[in-house]
């Protein structure tokens, strides 16, 4: 057994946002849309439980989808993948933190627990394992660390097999030898009008910024790279110093846990214009755009008003970030 750790220690040290999960009430029709609209490739599904997942190429899915369960979903080896909840709407599952490699998390799961951090559950994905805990405003969150050389092979193989059993983290066997992607080959949807780089970004409503900040900094172990208690907002990068991580004080009373948007990194500028007529002609739903010196952006809902940004970053000052005039949720 290991010795008592404090919370600041845990420091699970994710690389970086590396998917999100939603659950949507129709998946056929979810799936379709995130790919013919929002360009990403349909690379694996689970009908065992409803579940199917998108990925332009940076890691086995930028998103995973759901069909919210008309009853509880049982992974591999008979585990309860998800309880069933007659109040669960569409929405957020949980968001994917990408880990160094197996024995990175390994060691960060012995320190939460001797932390007594809250720890849900860990699993074995097939193609990662996995460590979910909930945050304070009762966001899920999945710590997973790839462990297989070549994703698209085990998924052609297991194609519509469950993929998700048991797991004991055992640091005697723990692999360090990082899997995750590092050479992108970015693949495209032809003739969706989105062309995504990778999934980059989640931007939440929290009900007190300074317990979440102390959660994200200590047990999470992130870095908070803008913005305060004072200003209202924090700003959190992994460990490759990517923004991916939007908190935001909420002020209007309504309870979290409580999504404003997911966002995508777009590789490159984007003709806007174009991009919001095609988006209009393929039915979506377009909530607004950005175009500021820092950055470019154009918000979508999907088909059940999920909101996700794309955009492009030209900058990431703190101190621009605070000038800009828009929403405060979309300053990141
Ligand atoms: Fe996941």
């Amino acid at each position: 057994m290991n010795a008592p750790r404090s919370l600041q220690d845990v420091q699970f040290k994710p690389r970086r946002i590396g998917h999100g999960n939603f659950f949507v009430s129709d998946l056929e029709r979810s799936m379709e849309y995130y790919e013919n609209v929002f360009g990403l490739q349909v690379v694996f599904r689970e009908p065992g439980i409803g579940a199917g997942f998108l990925s332009n190429g940076n890691s086995h899915h930028d998103i995973g989808l759901i069909e919210l369960p008309k009853q509880t979903l049982i992974g591999r080896d008979g585990q309860v993948q998800v309880p069933v909840d007659k109040k669960r709407k569409p929405g957020l599952n949980h968001i994917g933190l990408e880990m160094e490699s197996e024995a990175h998390l390994v060691a960060a799961y012995e320190r939460a627990v001797a932390a007594g951090a809250p720890v849900h559950r860990t699993v074995d994905h097939t193609i990662a394992y996995s460590v979910y805990m909930f945050d304070p405003d009762g966001y899920y969150l999945e710590f997973y660390a790839d462990s297989q050389d070549d994703w698209r092979v085990i998924m052609e193989e297991k194609s519509e097999q469950l993929l998700t059993g048991n797991w004991t983290p055992d640091p005697s066997v723990a692999s360090d030898v990082p899997k995750y992607v590092v050479e992108t080959e970015r693949r495209t949807v032809e003739g969706a009008p989105l062309q995504p780089h990778r999934a980059a970004r989640a931007s939440l409503f929290v009900k007190d910024l300074a317990t979440s900040i102390e959660f994200y900094t200590d047990i999470v172990g992130m870095t908070l790279v803008a913005g305060s208690v004072h200003e209202g907002y924090a700003v959190f990068a992994g460990t490759v110093g990517s923004w991916d991580l939007g908190l935001f004080q909420t002020d209007d009373g309504k309870p979290t846990p409580r999504m404003h948007h997911f966002g995508f990194e777009l590789s490159g500028p984007i003709e806007l214009e174009t991009v919001v007529e095609r988006l209009r002609e393929a039915g979506a739903r377009v909530e607004g755009q950005i175009v500021h010196a820092t950055k470019q952006s154009v918000c979508v809902r999907d088909p059940d008003g999920i909101l996700f940004e794309f955009y492009f970053q030209q900058s990431r000052d703190a101190a621009e970030l605070r000038n800009l005039p828009e929403e405060p949720a979309f300053l990141v």
